[in-house]
């Protein structure tokens, strides 16, 4: 495991880079990222490049041992280029240019900006792509889905449209325009979403925009790394993301790239209820399932965050070194914190790194050295990956869809993922979170929760997997949708029905309002938001609602389908039955479980073939302590051990 930091030397006065990097080879740093946001250092005028303070930069860290992640800066293009090509730059939904001085503010299917972002990238590659010390590259930053509706962006739309409808009769028809007057007669007439309240908008044409937007920046992200590549064959593209409420599509963004990089900032404050999700678990193993592989965290929590909200509370003892290490146990095997200082100037000044304004290192710093020296005793983990029997599959589609239509009050897309997610890891199962197309046929148990909009490919993955004897589970809103976004005139799960062997008679959107269910074994849970009335074909009552009208009727169910078992969950719950549930399906497909963990506490297996590295994570402000089943020996301590007694947030990891 390699332990790096993001550095901003355009933003420090040159005399401290050598003490920079002095300090983080003593600390044990051996990664930098740099360069991320520099363009006007770079290239301060139109065509007038000016490298050599990067050489400068690279030559220091370089001297002292660092390897370097070089990022193309075109996140932040330079204010003489925006006032030489103003149309570069983003339009919102309001119809108004976005406020330059920022960042992320040009417009990824701009011809012009395309034509300096290329040039800039190349420029940096030819110069720095051979280097020895520099060992992989960033595109821009934080990418999103962005709805930019410039005139470029509009025409392309439409043209997006043609070309995948072929005639504006049949945008006409799969947009549904003959509700509200909303028919087409000429492709101009066709508006990307306004800043109108999305619910009053046509949910045809807002999937369509935001798949729209998703092509365009992963367009964007393609062809800038083919240019780069070009010059340099052997370089290693990444880009860093996070799941932003504009994330687009992953899975294909990803896709040209050589690696994942994720953008780790764990919440800090364990919430008093605990039906609020706390771990970040579930979107490190989001991250790992993009590529179906190891990734890398670009930024790691280091301080305080802040800035454009009110600070949060300072990571407690222990966060530090434990979140980087929970990041390792899901599959990163590099991370970087963010950031080796804490910016003086700017808008992110209060966007705490590891060394504080006052230039002291302090408890944060010195925790992270920790970090680092531990680090360095962990190699083995390396060439070790995670092997996972349940797999949860995650659709940047449907989360969008959903977010178009909210459905009821309380129901949200990732939640439902992340009970499920939650629920299979508290028994210390390795859990992927992968694409409803990815090959499932190695996964014991798959969860497909919302699967809302028909997708051919996605639906016959789910059929083929259970006819060649998986174990599935679906749940509410699934088949509601046609791939137009628009409702399937069948009843539900419409194309879901035969694997589930049960139909919706009717639904009830209680939103915030509770209910509860029983399962077969009498236990009673409390169930919300979503309450599908379920009528029985060739399924069986997993569990029935015990109060309202529907008092008896299915609410959860099971049915065999060829040699596969598929169980459907036709309400949102709370942590107790997603837990139990899962259990269960646990001891039916024959799923090791570790029973009795205490609460907070996250086991994950890391192995190379031969050796599995047990992770222990304490995810809580208690004390934990955890009896092995025999003696296991500890990489942290380098000693045997047959109980393990962790400090808050304090990781243990072991070799069966
Ligand atoms: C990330 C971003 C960084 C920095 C950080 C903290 O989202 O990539 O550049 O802004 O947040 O604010």
């Amino acid at each position: 495991m390699k332990i790096g930091v993001d550095y901003y030397p355009e933003q420090w006065d040159k005399s401290l880079w050598e003490k920079d990097a002095a300090l983080m080879a003593q600390t044990g740093v051996k990664v930098v990222r740099i360069a991320e946001f520099a363009w006007s250092r770079l290239e301060p005028r139109d065509g007038v490049f000016e490298f050599e303070w990067l050489d400068d930069v690279i030559a220091v860290l370089q001297r002292f041992g660092m390897e370097i992640v070089l990022s193309i800066p075109t996140c932040c293009p330079p204010m003489w280029l925006y006032e030489a090509h103003p149309e570069i730059i983003r339009v919102g939904s309001d119809e108004k240019q976005i406020q330059t001085g920022i960042r992320g503010h040009r417009c990824v299917n701009s011809p012009v900006f395309f034509t300096y972002a290329k040039r800039i990238a190349t420029q940096l590659v030819l110069r720095y792509g051979n280097h020895p010390a520099v060992k992989a590259w960033q595109i821009d930053n934080e990418l999103e889905a962005y709805p930019c509706c410039c005139d470029e962006c509009k025409a392309r739309f439409r043209n997006w449209l043609l070309d995948k409808y072929d005639s504006l009769e049949a945008i006409n028809e799969v947009f549904g325009t003959s509700v509200w007057s909303g028919e087409y007669s000429s492709m101009t007439q066709i508006q990307p979403p306004s800043a109108y309240p999305t619910e009053w908008q046509n949910p045809a044409l807002c999937l369509d925009w935001y798949r729209f937007c998703c092509d365009s920046v992963n367009g964007y992200v393609r062809e800038l790394a083919t240019v780069m590549r070009r010059e340099m064959p052997k370089i290693k593209i990444t880009t860093n993301t996070w799941i932003s409420g504009n994330a687009p599509d992953l899975y294909k963004m990803f896709e040209p790239l050589d690696f994942v990089s994720y953008d780790n900032y764990p919440p800090v404050q364990i919430p008093e209820d605990p039906e609020e999700f706390y771990s970040h678990a579930f979107f490190l193993d989001l991250m790992r399932g993009i590529k179906g592989s190891n990734f890398w965290v670009m930024e790691q929590l280091s301080g305080p965050t802040g800035s454009w909200a009110p600070m949060s509370s300072t990571p407690r003892p222990g966060m530090i070194m434990g979140y980087s290490l929970q990041a390792l146990a899901h599959g990163a095997d590099t991370v970087l914190h963010f950031r080796w200082r804490t910016a003086r100037t700017g808008a992110e000044m209060f966007w705490h790194g590891l060394i504080d304004h006052s230039n002291i290192p302090g408890r944060r710093f010195f925790e992270f050295a920790e970090l680092c020296k531990t680090a360095s005793k962990l190699s083995v983990i390396d060439t070790t990956e995670l092997v996972s029997d349940a797999a949860i599959l995650y659709s940047p589609e449907n989360a969008h869809a959903l977010k178009i239509q909210p459905q009821t009050e309380g129901y949200n897309y990732l939640d439902q993922l992340r009970y499920f997610h939650a629920a299979f890891a508290r028994f210390g199962a390795n859990v992927d979170v992968v694409s409803p197309e990815a090959d499932l046929s190695s996964y014991k148990v798959v969860v497909a929760p919302e699967m809302f909009v028909y997708k051919k490919a996605a639906a016959e993955n789910l059929y083929r997997y259970v006819i060649g004897g998986g174990t599935l589970v679906l749940t509410n809103r699934s088949g509601v949708k046609d791939n137009n976004n628009n409702c399937i005139m069948e009843s539900l799960p419409t194309v879901f029905k035969e694997l589930v062997g049960a139909e919706v008679t009717e639904y009830d959107p209680i939103g915030a309002k509770e209910q509860k269910i029983k399962d077969f074994a009498g236990n009673e849970y409390v169930c919300r938001q979503w309450c599908d009335i379920l009528r029985l074909t060739t399924a069986k009552a997993y569990a029935e609602y015990s109060d309202n009208y529907y008092r008896c009727c299915p609410a959860v169910t099971m049915n065999r389908y060829c040699s596969g078992v598929v169980y459907y969950v036709g309400t949102v719950c709370k942590s107790d039955f997603y837990e139990s549930f899962a259990g269960n399906i646990m001891r039916q497909t024959g799923m090791p479980r570790l029973k009795g963990l205490p609460k907070g506490v996250e086991v994950t297996t890391r192995t190379n073939g031969l050796d599995d590295y047990i992770f222990f994570f304490n995810n809580s402000e208690e004390n934990a302590k955890i009896t092995l089943p025999k003696a296991m020996f500890s990489i942290i301590d380098s000693a045997g051990k047959d109980t393990i007694d962790l400090k808050p947030f304090e990781m243990d990891i072991v070799r069966k």
